[in-house]
């Protein structure tokens, strides 16, 4: 449920007429809605009820500081995966105290820079990381909260590039290697044993991955206490799926419920910890875009907008399906199939194939669903300056990211001596 509807023909976001932020910010902008945020993360932490519960949104999803800001006065927790991440948390006003560490790769100084602000916990991933981690603490005196993450051998039924629960990921640990990083864990003065992590992969659209995940955890968990390692909490990562096209995923209500219902069954209400991205920001945003070219051939149709896939990557990268739809829906020209494509010199340079709409050039699109792993993975392939980022607020808006000068591109770029 967003807040994206069309009033007389002409779409808005909350109050606001999508032309009227075409107008005063140009396009190609994404444009988000602080309704549609605070609906969302209001859908997990209302589904935990009285359960003590951490939810720390995924900061990878989309870190604008507005974003951030808008959750951490909700008082939400983060979800972060570089240094880079938390320094946005912090300037956004979020608790370095309800922000956790995830990452196969986290560097020395990410590791430092997190430990002097006092973050909540690391999701440690390897051997050589609770080491690279005792040594630092010991070094700066700090103790160090530590969750394991575990690799469940799970598979999420999604898209391969964004499944991590499987053996042959990069990510986590079997259980067998993490029991022995706990042991060791569990004797160093400088490490606490806060959790144990899972995360099996984004864009879920069933339960029974989830279900069989924790399965794995709980009973690994129980092997932790057997052996005199107690768990404070269980963090089972984000990944709930969103509607892009024919999807129906669970609701937030029903994924928290089978997670609850499951830790009644199995005796132990551990306090629970989730990081949703998507399922938070993905129907959030929209991407305005004009379209500037109809390019008719005898095989396709072309609609040439001013987006690309600098701006949203998600078509190109993952044959991800975003939905398009006009902005004025009284242009009376009859729809056609088009591929909507954008200026950038590749092939696989499209927003969508085969979408039938009534356009004509100089109408406005929005693509919608791209609050999540949009303006992030946005680049600035074909010397093209990223997109301005809006954030609509009932009847007003406010420009939260200014769109890239030129001139901003090359600034840290140098000619040669003479
Ligand atoms: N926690 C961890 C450890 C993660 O790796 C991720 C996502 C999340 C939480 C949040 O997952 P979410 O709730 O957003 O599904 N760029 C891809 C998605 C990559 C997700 C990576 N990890 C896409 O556009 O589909």
């Amino acid at each position: 449920m967003d807040y994206f509807n069309y009033e007389n023909d002409c779409l808005h976001a909350e109050q606001v007429a999508l032309s009227t932020i075409a107008d005063e910010v140009g396009t190609p902008c994404y444009v988000y809605s602080r309704a549609t945020v605070e609906r969302h993360w209001h859908a997990f932490n209302d589904a935990f009820g009285e359960h003590p519960h951490r939810i720390c949104y995924a900061v990878k999803a989309n870190g604008n500081l507005a974003v951030l800001d808008i959750l951490s006065r909700l008082g939400s927790g983060f979800d972060i995966v570089s240094a880079g991440e938390l320094r946005r948390v912090l300037a956004a006003g979020g608790a370095a105290g309800e922000t956790i560490f995830s990452g196969v790769g986290k560097q020395p100084w990410e590791i430092r820079e997190a430990l002097e602000a006092g973050i909540n916990s690391f999701n440690i991933e390897s051997q050589g990381e609770l080491q690279k981690i005792r040594e630092i603490a010991a070094e700066t005196g700090e103790v160090a909260r530590i969750s394991v993450r575990i690799n469940p051998d799970i598979d999420p039924m999604t898209h391969p590039y964004i499944s991590t629960g499987l053996r042959e990921n990069k990510f986590g640990l079997s259980a067998d290697k993490a029991l022995e990083i706990y042991q060791l864990a569990s004797q160093d003065k400088n490490i606490h044993i806060s959790g144990v992590a899972c995360h099996i992969g984004s864009q879920l659209t069933e339960l029974a991955p989830y279900r069989d995940a924790l399965d794995k955890i709980l009973r690994f968990t129980r092997q932790l206490e057997e052996k005199g390692i107690h768990v404070e909490h269980i963090d089972f990562g984000g990944g709930l799926g969103v509607r892009y096209h024919n999807e129906a995923p669970p609701s937030p209500a029903e994924y928290c419920g089978a997670l609850l219902e499951q830790l009644e069954l199995f005796g132990k209400r551990y306090p629970v910890t989730i990081e949703p991205g998507r399922a938070i920001m993905a129907n959030a945003g929209i991407l305005l875009t004009r379209v500037h070219y109809l390019k008719h051939s005898a095989e396709s149709n072309f609609c040439v907008v001013d987006a690309a896939m600098n701006d949203l990557i998600r078509p190109a990268l993952y044959q991800a399906y975003q939905e398009i739809i006009e902005v004025n829906r009284s242009s009376g020209s009859t729809a056609t199939a088009y591929d909507i494509v954008g200026p950038v010199c590749e092939s696989s340079d499209f927003l969508g194939k085969g979408r039938r709409l009534p356009v004509r050039e100089g109408d406005l699109l929005a693509i919608r669903t791209v609050g999540a792993y949009g303006a992030v993975m946005s680049s600035n392939y074909n010397a093209r300056p990223r997109p301005a980022e809006v954030m609509v607020d009932g009847s007003r808006f406010h420009v939260v990211r200014q769109r890239e000068s030129l001139e901003s591109l090359y600034a840290g770029e140098s000619r040669l001596p003479d």
